[in-house]
């Protein structure tokens, strides 16, 4: 299926001097360019109405299936701006795939992986003057909302797909330096059958009370265990988790409840090229305490889109602390990400041809 957009540029698009002042320190998530891309769906007649156009307010009726039980999905991803001054996409199609599974799961509308593709990179083509230069990019957040008026429990029969784009800097204030972690024992986030492994607004609801305690404990992030034993290290409330060994050797949580992140994927490959094979396998939070204090963990990294590649360096809980890598960024970590950022600035080749340029 192919939808044409039709593009309507901004009367008012914000002045060079401003933009330029705001893409200074961008920080993450609370700047916006100047357009959004819009398309419709309506049971009976599919995808319609494809548009990009100014970053306005939704009209949405106080009825509006979303508001009331939630159907929304989401998904992340950066364009970066190449010294050629040409603009990179990372791994797209993954995105747009993910993106389907989740309106799956949620008994959503699927939109055609042409269409989220055409969308993203016609908004990042009419929006490209805010690509922050340096280590900046431009984050892209599709997603999709219920929009039928009608409060009955059941799939909405219309959705509202949107592109809106955000020029961001580091997700976490210190950049890559190591961040701490807080497991949560009171809350999990995700069980076989239900909604860990999509991107849906809700996972992240329920995550907030997790994430505050991690705050009130003096931690960046939270870790999740799984939700039977209690026991396996999950993922992050927004990020995939590695452990490094010292035999070189490396492990992720398997996929099922976790989110099926596309740095996890990535990491996962450049470490085969590079001859280590990547165990997906469950590892205990009380074996991470004692590979830890034995020093057979060297190092812990947190990845995702947001986060890049960040280093794990202190994991807090009520049984007590532990610091990992002596609480310093490792060289695994760093290394991945010079690695994984350099195919994505286009500074080194692209051996998976995971770059689609715009
Ligand atoms: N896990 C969760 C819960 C996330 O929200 C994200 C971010 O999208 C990730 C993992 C990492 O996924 P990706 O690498 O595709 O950004
Ligand atoms: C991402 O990395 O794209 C995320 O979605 C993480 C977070 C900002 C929700």
């Amino acid at each position: 299926m192919s939808l044409k957009f039709d593009i309507r540029p901004s009367a008012n698009p914000t002045p060079e001097k401003e933009r330029e002042a705001k893409l200074e320190n961008p920080g993450f998530g609370r700047i916006f360019s100047d357009h959004m891309a819009i398309v419709r769906y309506t049971q009976g007649q599919g995808w319609h109405s494809a548009r990009i156009e100014s970053r306005a307010n939704f009209p949405l009726d106080p009825a509006g299936a979303v508001l009331h039980y939630a159907q929304e999905i989401f998904e992340g991803l950066k364009a970066y701006r190449r010294d050629d001054g040409g603009v990179n996409l990372f791994r797209p199609d993954a995105n747009a795939r993910r993106f389907q599974n989740s309106a799956e799961r949620m008994a959503m509308a699927k939109l055609p992986e042409d269409v989220f593709i055409e969308a993203v990179e016609q908004l990042v083509r009419i929006d490209r003057a805010w690509i922050p230069g340096g280590e900046g990019s431009l984050y892209l957040r599709p997603f999709m909302i219920a929009s039928e008026v009608f409060l009955g429990v059941k799939p909405s029969a219309e959705y509202i797909f949107s592109v809106i784009a955000s020029p961001v800097g580091s997700y976490f204030k210190g950049g890559p330096a190591p961040v701490s972690i807080w497991v949560s024992e009171n809350y999990t986030r995700a069980a076989i059958g239900g909604t860990g492994a999509v991107k849906c607004g809700g996972n992240y609801a329920a995550s907030l009370r997790a994430q505050a305690e991690a705050i009130d404990h003096g931690c960046d992030q939270v870790v999740f265990l799984d939700a039977i034993e209690r026991r396996y290290i999950e993922e992050l409330g927004g990020m995939n988790i590695f452990f490094v060994f010292d035999d070189g050797s490396m492990l992720t949580p398997p996929l099922g409840t976790i989110l099926p992140g596309i740095t996890r994927d990535s990491i996962i490959a450049l470490m085969k090229d590079s001859g280590v094979r990547v165990r997906e396998e469950a590892y205990s939070i009380d074996q991470w305490r004692k590979d830890a204090a034995s020093g057979k963990l060297k190092e812990a990294f947190a990845c995702g889109t947001a986060a890049v590649i960040s280093p794990i360096g202190k994991v807090c809980s009520a049984n007590g602390d532990f610091a990992i890598s002596g609480g310093a960024a490792g060289p695994v970590a760093m290394g991945l990400r010079k690695k994984l950022v350099d195919i994505q600035y286009g500074r080194t080749n692209d051996p998976h041809n995971w770059i689609k340029k715009v």
